[in-house]
């Protein structure tokens, strides 16, 4: 149980909200949620239609600049990703000196946060140039970085960015390389990609972005305010979920122990279901009926049936047929059924988050421009209910 506290101190009346469950912080333009109905918009937008109808990246131009974009803007944005989509050659002998079996979104956030080092032309929140370049170059960025740590990892070269290429399917060029399925899987694989950034690109203020928006208002620059988000996204309450979910079925098969079993630990809370449960969401996910329904297309073939796949089906029926889940309102999250996708389509486990990242990047971008020109802009500083030692006498002194 949440408890929320009215309390008087000697600086006045504070709210007590651990988890900021029902404290507002700032107002936005950006998304929509409700959480009741299952309804998530960008810009006003139905995140079903633009799943249906647009590409990544117009859903990250709409998401940080508030519009669709026309064919000219968009082809203008495309155009100056490719054109900044390579890293200096000393950054990249920064990303390849870092522990190549480390964490991921360790080595990401790492390098996300060097990018105010390499790039000081574009740190100043009070120049708006320089914001907008630093949008340009974070956003053209984060695909290459990523694609070279994760070669780093499997002791390959990295492969430079190829500027004829869209955005998604230069990441999973950078990536996979030659070993990127072709043909028809290969076309499909890059729209699954391009629509899990989509679902992705924001959600309104969620940990991560909750963390962009406190960093960015002590007036830091976006490189170090996005480092942050990322770290942020790290945890496996949050956007780790996607790795906890799929080291979670690999267990469950691994050790032979059936769903029942399995469920009944959750309940004696020794684990939590991951991939359940949300903090707004108390009916269903609107993210998480799309991402099932991208699963199925790819996954559930009847010549070759995914056992994953098939694994997490069968443990989301018998969660959402016990009273302890439905009672708690915990349904299948965006994270339930995106690992086991990734998976499928060669990405390791320990990526899943990077991909996560990716496209959360126009969501934390947008917040952090949307913050800088909010009237009541100011520093987040969140009060205390202090519940220490009153003045105590120091040693010594009678
Ligand atoms: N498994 C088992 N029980 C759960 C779960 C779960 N996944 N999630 C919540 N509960 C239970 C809690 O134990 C609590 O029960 P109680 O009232 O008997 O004590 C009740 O449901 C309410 O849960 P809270 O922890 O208060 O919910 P909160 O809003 O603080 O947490 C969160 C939300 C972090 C997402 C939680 O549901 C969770 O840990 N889920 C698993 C991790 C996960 O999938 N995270 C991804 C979220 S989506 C995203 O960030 C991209």
């Amino acid at each position: 149980t949440i408890e929320l506290k009215t309390l008087l101190g000697s600086t006045g009346m504070t709210t007590l909200d651990p988890g900021f469950g029902n404290t507002a912080s700032c107002s936005s333009k950006i998304t929509y949620i409700d959480g009741a109905a299952g309804i998530l918009r960008y810009r006003g937008y139905p995140i079903q239609d633009l799943a249906v109808g647009s590409s990544f990246l117009e859903v990250a131009y709409l998401v940080i600049y508030g519009e669709l974009p026309e064919p000219g803007q968009l082809k203008e944005f495309s155009d100056k990703l490719r054109e900044n989509a390579d890293i200096p050659d000393d950054m990249g002998t920064f990303i390849d000196a870092m522990p190549r079996n480390g964490h991921p979104m360790s080595l990401v956030a790492s390098a996300v946060n060097t990018l105010a080092a390499y790039y000081d032309d574009s740190v100043d929140p009070d120049d708006e140039n320089q914001v907008e370049l630093a949008t340009i170059r974070l956003m053209a960025k984060l695909p290459t970085i990523a694609a070279r740590i994760y070669r780093n990892s499997i002791g390959e070269q990295p492969i430079a960015p190829d500027p004829s290429l869209d955005y998604v399917e230069n990441f999973t060029r950078m990536t996979f390389g030659d070993a990127r399925p072709d043909g028809e899987l290969g076309e499909l694989f890059g729209k699954a990609v391009d629509l899990l950034l989509i679902l992705h690109a924001d959600h309104e203020l969620n940990c991560s972005t909750a963390t962009v928006r406190v960093v960015g208002s002590s007036q830091a620059d976006i490189f170090a305010s996005i480092a942050s988000g990322v770290n942020a996204l790290s945890g496996p309450s949050h956007g780790g979920a996607n790795q906890a979910v799929l080291e979670m079925l690999d267990e469950i098969r691994d050790s032979g122990v059936s769903i029942e079993d399995f469920l009944e630990r959750v309940k004696n809370r020794e684990v939590r279901l991951m991939g359940f449960g949300h903090r707004v969401y108390k009916n269903f996910d609107p993210r998480s009926k799309e991402i099932k329904g991208l699963a199925t297309q790819i996954l559930d073939r009847d010549d070759n049936p995914d056992e994953l796949f098939e694994l997490a089906l069968k443990l989301e029926a018998a969660a959402l047929a016990d009273s302890y889940f439905t009672e708690r309102k915990l349904y299948p999250n965006v994270d339930f059924y995106t690992g086991v996708i990734y998976r499928a389509m060669g990405f390791p486990t320990n990526m899943f988050t990077v991909l996560f990242a990716l496209g959360r990047l126009p969501g934390w971008i947008a917040h952090y421009r949307e913050q800088l020109h909010d009237p009541a802009f100011r520093i987040a500083r969140p009060r205390q209910h202090y519940i220490g030692a009153n003045e105590r006498r120091y040693p010594g002194q009678g």
